[in-house]
């Protein structure tokens, strides 16, 4: 069941170039992603127009905030 954060989550655009959700990434870092790289490995985050630079520094953000359940 999702909760309401959950929801709010798969609202919020943190890869506008990709439309990636910080839903999905908060999965990745679930199952087990820990560095940039590798989330953006995983999603294709970091690889659009602006190449991470405005998605960059929010994921930074997110693997700071959103330690791994
Ligand atoms: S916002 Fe993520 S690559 Fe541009």
């Amino acid at each position: 069941m999702n909760t309401h954060k959950d929801i709010l989550d798969n609202l919020k655009t943190v890869c506008q170039c990709k439309g990636i959700k910080k839903g999905a990434f908060k999965k990745l870092i679930d199952e087990g992603k820990t560095t940039p790289g590798e989330l953006n490995k995983a999603s294709g985050a970091g690889s659009g127009d602006c190449q991470g630079r405005r998605c960059g520094p929010r994921i930074d953000d997110l693997l700071k905030s959103h330690p791994r359940e």
